[in-house]
């Protein structure tokens, strides 16, 4: 049961009294019905590559993990409705390629989609790469099938643009991370399949630099701009120091970089993304900069960026953190949180990268160079979050922007989390789970 029992960080080691792997939404539901009736506690588990322990068991050997693996259908896509419908368990590549079959895009997109499952995704309303243009995965659902902690299916698996009668049931259980039900199936939009696209790398001066051509760039192309990725010159040091075959292929001497990516749909062309982008050239705002000219370069320049959470542990690892705060706070919560940790950890080192488009950076911080990382993490790890919580809260920003809540920043909910949201929070899941054994210990 090991694969199921380890979180994809190793934090978490828990220890299953079984792994069930039903195969249809009425075994799902017959599963919850027999652990209801025998009081056995639930974790609903997808691809298991979530980063805060939602989908793993505590060590006490008597909750049940609930792998979702085997509901892997696409049941649906639907070129017209412009929706996709699949099985939970469906990867999130699988899912792209559904779409992309039929001539159409499901845009939701990060690092592990060839592992990740829908339901996991929704579960925990990831973000990703083109969150920018498309949205959370929250965004992306139109409806759901969720098995409720009584046994019974609620079946809202329905592809609607519109839909005005009553709550919103099915944005209960996105982002709930299976604390309020086990989602079986969705419904989710699809867009036309992008026909051209633009990337490139560029130097910028500094975050604020970054911040304007962002706003420039969605003044020429509004939405055109699909993702808009920072990094820093450490974080960029890292990738090529533990993956040697890559370059950074402009001034190197830069401490921050964008990556951007632009695509047009239908007959709009590349040309229209490449006029804009050399306007902002002339006007200084994109500063020494490459364009990808095919498909192998686009991947080369998208390595450097997906590639930095890999760099990172096989550096010996980072603190990880996931904050957001509004777009023109950027700059002042890099400054804040960067002077914070170097006032008490100087030879820390930084890796800072991530959705800049999004308000949602990672600040990663590492151990000293000549430090051994994992007593580093064990003795300073609580301390250094604390200091970049508290710059990202002190800006009314979010210490979880994508990575969700799970058991690693359940503490964090209830110190940052307004009373009142709390409190209708609990309410809700002693309402919907009045037994507590949907994924206990998780998000509350
Ligand atoms: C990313 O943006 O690469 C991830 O959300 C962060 C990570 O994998 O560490
Ligand atoms: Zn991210």
């Amino acid at each position: 049961m090991t694969a199921y029992a380890v979180d994809e960080r190793g934090i978490y080691r828990g220890r299953p009294l079984a792994v069930a792997r039903p195969a249809s939404t009425s075994e799902v539901a017959a599963v919850v019905r027999a652990c209801r009736a025998h009081g056995v506690a639930i974790v609903p588990q997808g691809g298991n590559t979530g980063y805060c322990g939602g989908a793993t068991p505590d060590d006490g050997g008597r909750q049940l993990v609930l792998s979702l693996e085997r509901l892997d259908r696409v049941l649906d896509v639907d070129p017209v409705a412009a929706t996709l419908t699949v099985q939970a368990g469906v990867t999130l590549s699988a899912a792209q390629q559904a779409a992309a079959a039929r001539d159409m895009l499901f845009p939701l997109a990060m690092g592990s989609q060839d592992s990740c499952q829908i339901g996991g995704n929704l579960s925990t309303n990831a973000g990703g790469l083109a969150v920018l243009r498309y949205g959370n995965a929250r965004d992306l659902a139109l409806g759901l099938e969720v098995v409720l902690p009584d046994g019974r299916v609620l079946d809202e698996l329905r592809g609607l643009r519109k839909d005005n009668t009553g709550y919103d049931l099915k944005q209960l259980f996105i982002g709930a991370e299976g604390t309020l039900g086990v989602i079986t199936a969705a419904t989710l939009k699809l867009y036309p399949r992008v026909t051209a696209g633009v990337t490139a790398f560029t130097a910028v001066s500094d975050p604020a630099a970054a911040c304007s051509l962002l706003t420039r760039l969605r003044g020429r192309i509004g939405d055109n701009v699909t993702s808009f990725e920072y990094l820093t010159a450490a974080a960029l040091a890292l990738v090529t120091r533990a993956f040697p075959d890559l370059h950074v292929p402009v001034a190197k001497d830069s401490e921050h970089f964008v990556l951007l990516e632009c695509s047009a749909t239908g007959e709009e062309g590349r040309q229209g993304l490449e006029a804009a982008l050399a306007r902002l050239h002339e006007e200084g705002l994109l500063g020494d900069a490459v364009i990808a000219q095919d498909e192998r370069q686009r991947r080369a320049l998208w390595a450097l960026r997906e590639r930095v959470p890999a760099a990172e542990r096989h550096l010996g690892g980072s603190v990880k953190h996931d904050i957001s705060v509004s777009q023109g706070d950027l700059a002042t919560f890099l400054e804040r949180a960067a002077d914070a940790i170097t006032a008490r950890w100087p030879r820390a080192r930084l890796s800072v990268y991530g959705h800049f488009g999004d308000g949602n950076v990672h600040f990663n911080v590492l151990a000293p160079a000549d430090a051994d990382a994992v007593d580093f993490r064990a003795r300073h790890a609580a301390a250094i979050s604390d200091c970049v919580h508290a710059a990202a809260s002190a800006l009314g920003g979010s210490f979880s922007a994508e990575h969700g809540v799970g058991q690693l920043k359940r503490d964090l909910l209830a110190r940052y989390t307004d009373p009142v949201a709390l409190d209708l929070m609990r309410t809700l899941k002693r309402a919907l789970d009045p037994d507590g054994l949907m994924n206990p210990g998780k998000v509350l």
